[in-house]
């Protein structure tokens, strides 16, 4: 399963909450500026694979490989600053802090440079126009589209090589999710990877070259997107579950 071109190689990995497994023996590659989907219905165990693997979570069984370097269980920050950033679920901003302060959190110990850090706000702004427009502002003001722009800044703005998202179209309006995907789009040309957890499975599959399916914390299916999306795996996998319409 491990491929030589991997940037991130999960295997065989396992990990759940206390002392209970959730996600059995799970292998997974992304290879240098490719997006890779992680798919499975609600409680399949996708947030806690990535949890796992940025340090949130310890994982019992199993490694985590960044361009070939053994990385598990290494401490988030640690990982952080080895290349792997992670927007987790939910839009865990500072609602109270301006935008501009909740960038700067994202570089929070890095021990930039001032210039360095400014060239580092440049690029985002460059990316989000509307957080410049905003940067002053609240967080807690934008609107939820802006803040997951915002989310995905913060984390952006440590120049991964992988950025990991968990379902960043989550409760968005459909012309945002089109931006969030846009916006990722823009993100993969500049070479970063991409492993996204997405409901929205028809679009996701549209954006990644590779996609996973689990169920119930196992590896149920993997392949190229194209042929993923008409498998009957994904449909018996959110059955009841999940419109893929
Ligand atoms: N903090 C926790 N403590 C105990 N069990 C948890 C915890 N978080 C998640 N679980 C359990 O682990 C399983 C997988 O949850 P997880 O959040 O990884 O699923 P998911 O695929 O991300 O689902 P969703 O699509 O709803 O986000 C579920 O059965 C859930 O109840
Ligand atoms: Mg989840």
């Amino acid at each position: 399963m491990s491929r030589p071109d991997a940037i991130l190689d999960i295997r065989d990995l396992t990990a759940g909450y206390n002392a209970v497994p959730v996600i059995r023996g799970i292998s997974l590659c992304v290879g240098k500026g490719e997006a890779v989907a992680l798919l499975g219905a609600n409680g399949a165990g996708k947030s806690t694979l990535l949890r796992a693997v940025s340090g949130l979570l310890r994982a019992t069984e199993g490694a985590v490989l960044l361009s070939g370097e053994t990385i598990t269980n290494l401490a988030p920050e640690k990982l952080v600053r080895k290349g792997l950033s992670h927007v987790a679920e939910g839009r865990r901003i500072f609602r109270r802090l301006s935008v501009a302060d909740n960038l700067e959190l994202g570089l929070a110990r890095m021990g930039l440079s001032s210039a360095e850090t400014a060239r580092r706000f440049e690029e985002q702004y460059a990316l989000f126009p509307i957080l410049h427009e905003k940067r002053k502002d609240p967080a807690g003001a934008l609107s939820g589209g802006q803040q997951q722009m915002l989310a995905i800044a913060q984390a952006l703005i440590r120049r991964p090589t992988v950025l990991m998202l968990d379902e960043p179209s989550t409760g968005l309006a459909p012309i945002l999710i089109e931006e969030v995907f846009d916006k990722m789009a823009q993100i993969r040309a500049q070479g970063v990877s991409i492993l996204l957890v997405e409901q929205v499975v028809e679009r996701a599959l549209e954006f990644v070259d590779h996609a996973y399916l689990i169920q119930g914390g196992r590896l149920i299916a993997d392949g190229p997107a194209t042929e993923l999306k008409d498998s009957s795996a994904i449909r018996k996998a959110y059955m009841g579950d999940v419109s893929i319409a």
